[in-house]
């Protein structure tokens, strides 16, 4: 399963990225509001930054909705780094632009994916990525996780070869839902990354063995 993090705050994606296991990066409007970029031309150097630190896949999500916005803004996002994935949502206009996108060797990223029948549309087109959004159908009490089983259980029926991309991951826990569920991908916050390192019994046996060690050396 790939690692991604979903975050534009470069010093976030740095701490990931030292770890040593991190294989791209997600990013949206809002997160990149969020971060306080604003403007075409900020925006567009921050998803430099972003692919200078990410040695892997860096999505970069269009504006516009309707076909040709999407397609000419589509093209300027992929020239900017080889590791640029434009990101489209899940429109009718969306599946054009991923097809046409597919046929001209940009990679994508399907987003705001809620159904299976979305995750069949996107597959159709040959999206690279999907990113069905488990944390926000939890919100309206709907099951995330069932919806990354059906995708899978589909995709794997006809070999498609679009990569589920586990997107809205809240927890450590949806981490590992994801992977028993079979997700190619995970994007998540670091926090959800770093609460995979936690255990009590991991700290208590590491304390044991570095006392038992200092006891036995003591001079
Ligand atoms: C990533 O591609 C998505 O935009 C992101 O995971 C959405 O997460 P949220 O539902 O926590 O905003």
């Amino acid at each position: 399963m790939k690692f991604f993090i979903d975050t534009a705050n470069l010093a976030q994606i740095k701490e990931a990225a030292e770890l040593g296991i991190l294989d791209g990066c997600t990013t949206n409007p809002s997160l990149m509001a969020k971060e306080g970029i604003t403007g075409d031309k900020n925006v567009w150097n921050h998803y430099k930054k972003i692919c200078e630190i990410v040695d892997g896949d860096v999505s970069a999500e269009v504006i516009s909705t309707d076909y040709k916005g999407m397609i000419e803004e589509g093209k300027k996002l992929a020239k900017l780094h080889k590791n640029i994935v434009v990101k489209v949502p899940m429109i009718k206009d969306g599946i054009r632009a991923i097809k046409y996108f597919t046929d001209n060797g940009i990679k994508t990223n399907c987003t705001l994916v809620f159904s299976p029948g979305q995750a069949i549309l996107a597959a159709k087109a040959g999206a690279t990525y999907l990113s069905p959004f488990v944390g926000r159908l939890d919100d309206i009490n709907l099951d995330g996780m069932e919806l990354i089983h059906q995708i899978r259980h589909i995709y794997d029926n006809y070999q498609f070869e679009t990569q589920i991309l586990a997107a809205s991951v809240r927890s450590s826990l949806h981490i590992v839902k994801c992977a028993e569920a079979g997700a190619d991908v995970v994007t998540c916050p670091l926090s959800s990354i770093m609460g995979l390192f936690t255990h009590p019994l991991t700290d208590k046996g590491l304390a044991q063995f570095l006392a038992d060690h200092a006891k036995a050396n003591q001079k």
